[in-house]
Order: structure tokens, then C-alpha cells, then sequence
């Protein structure tokens, strides 16, 4: 199959490179001209384990190409996938379509023949429509089908998310666009992955409703784990105890510091205010991006209070700054507003990431960017550990001890054990258990 990706961000990349790890031709598309000279030059834009790979090879093979140009190589597709932002439009958190308009009408000049145009970008329901009503009135000649075909890849693992899906929704009533979604997803097949076909509306539904739920289930740990706190009861305990009831199951259930990343701050925001819009609003939701927002001041609070209340002058070494591992994404991440927070009461911040300080820069400033975790400890009353890199899975705690002021580790992520931290002389302070 011919495909073409338009947008060559996050989901456009690995969705086109995986598509021609599975053998199609892909052209990947983006107005940006230092983005895809790069990327022809084989300098990844983003940090994505195994990505660099599968595009260096499929380039090699010819099976993959980057163009600025849309023209020749969507007249000569059987799909074109948009696959552009969409980001929260400023003022009132609903989408903001203006790319994925602008990508319709383009598509529209350029299609010949039957062609499929999938909407992969997380778009509100009815965007589809929308997109196939833009399509007509740019071009009546146009022979196309409109789809929605959502992703449900999560940054650090998108290849295996990828190419080993749970599912794979396809949302459309034509039959001719239902042949050529089943000839592009084929090769999963080997893998039983279940293909659904849904209306389009209902597929545009099912990734909002997904990633809301998970949101959802994260800031329900996260309050049980506040309330495990004043009970004197065991977060994990108490998710491991829920989760193996299959009917709730072990997932998305790691009590933390707040969900962030690119889609549940984003999505949650869209689909509260596509419910509202419709009159039928969901409170669950609307509570969840609430909870979720203060949470991440309340961690920096946690970390001042664990620190005898106040931290003016002192050092604070963080240890993290994605808003998950694996990732160089600080888009949301709680560090951002943690270290806001800590730097408001006064305090120092010496920090270290493994992949995401050069995003993080002009993000944060007044921080001092560390080369490892030692030196970021270096004279600190206290060690955040923020985010769960393996890295700081195994830290050499007699090194670090010998570089902190205050032997104090607030350990977001419930990382470490009590008694693996406190026989190397460090208090620590974990989530939803007893300190
Ligand atoms: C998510 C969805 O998982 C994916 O299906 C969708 O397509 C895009 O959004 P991603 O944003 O890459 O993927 O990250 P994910 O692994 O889902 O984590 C999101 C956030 O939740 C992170 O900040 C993570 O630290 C947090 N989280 C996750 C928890 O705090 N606890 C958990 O148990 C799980």
C-alpha cells in the first residue's frame, strides 16, 4: 500500500516508520523544512527507544521518504493519515483543529483516484465530518472515504504499542475504506491483534473515553494514596490488593505526582469540554483534571514539609524531569511545576535527566543542570526523586551520602523500599505510605 503521513511529529513518525518496518511505502510529511531535512539526514527529532532503528532502515530500503512536499506523493496514495497537533487551543481547553483543517483542505487538492483520509490526530468527535465536509467543498471531484483510526501508542514503548496492539480501532461505514484499513493493518494480523470497526464517531469516542478513564485511575490511586497516608495504611498494597480483581486490573495503578505527557492533560481538558458543549458533562473527568492539577503543587509542598517546612537557601537535588521515563517529552511533566513551586518558597535546585535536560532548559530557569545524580545530590538537605528512570533504581547511596547535606530522599515514585534507604542512614519519604 501507498501511504502518506501528514505531520511528522510523535505519531506521524512511528506510525510511518513502523507502517514501513511492515513492508508499504511511506512518505512522511511536514512543513517544517529543518525538521525533514534532518530527519533525511537520519537525526531524530525525539527520543523514542528503537525509533532511529526502523527509520534508518526503512530509509535504506527506500520503503520510507521525507518530503515537504504533499502533492505527488498523496496522488499516488491509497491513504493519507493526518497525523498533525492539536494542540489546547489558548482561553478554554478545547482542541484546537486550525492544522487539522489546513491538512484536509491540502489533502483535498492533491488526492487522484480513491483515497482513504484517516484522522489519527486525537480530534473531538464529529472532526471527521468536519474533515469530509472541508474535503467537498475544496475539491467536489475528490474520491475519498474519511476514517478515524486513533492511536494508542504511549511515548517510551510506541514501537511495541506499535506493532503489538491491544486493539486497533477503525472508525468508518464505507466498505472501500474498511478493504484498504484491513490491507495497511494486515501484517498484525500474524499477531491476532483484534481489528475493530466502529462508526466514526464512535471510534473518535474510544480514544477520549480511553485515555480519560486511565487518567481517571491514576488520580484515583493518587487519592487513595493521600488517604493511605493519614490511615497508616500501604498504597501498593492496596493496588496490588484492588488490581488483582481482574474486573479493575493492575494497571495505571503506580500512585505518583500527577499525570502529565502530551495526551491526558490535553485530552481530558478536550473531552470535558466536548461533554459540556453537548450538555451532558462529565463530572468524573472535570474532578480528575482538578485533582490532578493541585497534585502537583501538593508534591512540592509534600517535599518542603518532609524538609521541617522551610526551605529558603536550602539545596534541593531533583532526580527526573520528564513527566515519565524513557521519554525527552517535558511537555506537562510535574517537574515543571514542583520546581516552580520549590523555587517560590526559596529554595536551590540542582537537577539531573538522563534524556530530557536540553527540553527542560529554558523551561526552568535558575536550575542547575547536573551531569549525574552525584552531582545534582551535591550539598543538598534533600534528594526528589521525580521521575522513575532505571537509572535511579539502583543509586549508589554511600556516594550519596557523602554528597548531601541532609541525608532525605522524597521518593515520588515509591521507587525504593524504607528499609533499602534507611540502612544506608537516609530517611525517606514516599507516596501514600507511612514515612
Ligand atoms: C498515554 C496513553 O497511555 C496512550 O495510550 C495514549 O495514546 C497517549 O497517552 P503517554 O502519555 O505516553 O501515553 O504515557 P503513559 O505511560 O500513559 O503515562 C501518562 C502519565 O501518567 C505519566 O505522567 C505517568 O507517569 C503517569 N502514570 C501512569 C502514573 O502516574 N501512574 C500510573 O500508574 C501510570
Amino acid at each position: 500500500m501507498n501511504i502518506v503521513m501528514v505531520g511528522s511529529g510523535y505519531v506521524g513518525l512511528v506510525s510511518g516508520a513502523c507502517f514501513a518496518d511492515f513492508g508499504h511505502n511511506v512518505t512522511c510529511v511536514d512543513k517544517d523544512v529543518g525538521k525533514i531535512d534532518a530527519l533525511k539526514a537520519g537525526r531524530i527529532p525525539i527520543f523514542e527507544p528503537g525509533l532511529a532503528e526502523i527509520v534508518a532502515k526503512n530509509m535504506k530500503s527506500g520503503q520510507l521518504a521525507f518530503t515537504t512536499e504533499l502533492n505527488e506523493a498523496a496522488a499516488a496514495a491509497d491513504a493519507v493519515f493526518i497525523a498533525v497537533g492539536t494542540p489546547s487551543r489558548r482561553g478554554d481547553g478545547h482542541a484546537d483543529l486550525s492544522y487539522v483543517h489546513e491538512a484536509a483542505r491540502e489533502i483535498a487538492r492533491a488526492v487522484k483516484g480513491f483515497t482513504v483520509v484517516v484522522t489519527k490526530s486525537t480530534v473531538p468527535v464529529g472532526t471527521g465530518d468536519d474533515v469530509e465536509r472541508i474535503i467537498g467543498e475544496t475539491n467536489k471531484d475528490a474520491d475519498i472515504a474519511v476514517a478515524s483510526n486513533p492511536e494508542f501508542l504511549r511515548e517510551g514503548a510506541a514501537i511495541s504499542d506499535f506493532k503489538r496492539p491491544d486493539r486497533i480501532v477503525v472508525g468508518t461505514d464505507d466498505p472501500r475504506a474498511r478493504q484498504v484499513m484491513n490491507e495497511i493493518y494486515r501484517p498484525l494480523f500474524i499477531n491476532a491483534s483484534p481489528m475493530m470497526f466502529t462508526t466514526r464517531r464512535t471510534a473518535e469516542l474510544i480514544k477520549y473515553a480511553g485515555n480519560a478513564f486511565l487518567a481517571m485511575k491514576i488520580t484515583f490511586i493518587n487519592e487513595i494514596a493521600d488517604l493511605c497516608e493519614r490511615v497508616g495504611a500501604d498504597v501498593q498494597e492496596v493496588a496490588r490488593g484492588i488490581g488483582s480483581d481482574n474486573r479493575i486490573g493492575s494497571k495505571f495503578l503506580h500512585a505518583g505526582p500527577g499525570y502529565g505527557g502530551s495526551c491526558f492533560p490535553k485530552d481530558t481538558l478536550a473531552l470535558v469540554k466536548t461533554a459540556q458543549d453537548h450538555d451532558a458533562p462529565l463530572r468524573l473527568i472535570e474532578t480528575t483534571v482538578a485533582v490532578n492539577d493541585q497534585r502537583k503543587r501538593a508534591m512540592a509542598r509534600k517535599i518542603i514539609s518532609a524538609m521541617g517546612g522551610d526551605v529558603r537557601g536550602k539545596t534541593i537535588a531533583i532526580l527526573g524531569l520528564t513527566f515519565k521515563p524513557n521519554t525527552d517529552d517535558m511537555r506537562e511533566s510535574p517537574a515543571l511545576s514542583i520546581v516552580q513551586t520549590l523555587q517560590d518558597a526559596g529554595a536551590v535546585i540542582r537537577a539531573y535527566d538522563p534524556e530530557g535536560m536540553e527540553q527542560a532548559k529554558p523551561l526552568m530557569p535558575d536550575v542547575a543542570f547536573c551531569k549525574n545524580p552525584y552531582e545534582a545530590a551535591k550539598d543538598a538537605a534533600a534528594i526528589a526523586l521525580v521521575t522513575e528512570w532505571d537509572q535511579f533504581r539502583a543509586l549508589d547511596f554511600k556516594r550519596l551520602k557523602k554528597a548531601v547535606a541532609t541525608p532525605l530522599l522524597v521518593d515520588l515514585r515509591n521507587v525504593y523500599r524504607p528499609d533499602e534507604v534507611s540502612r544506608h542512614g537516609f530517611t525517606i519519604v514516599g507516596v501514600g505510605r507511612k514515612a
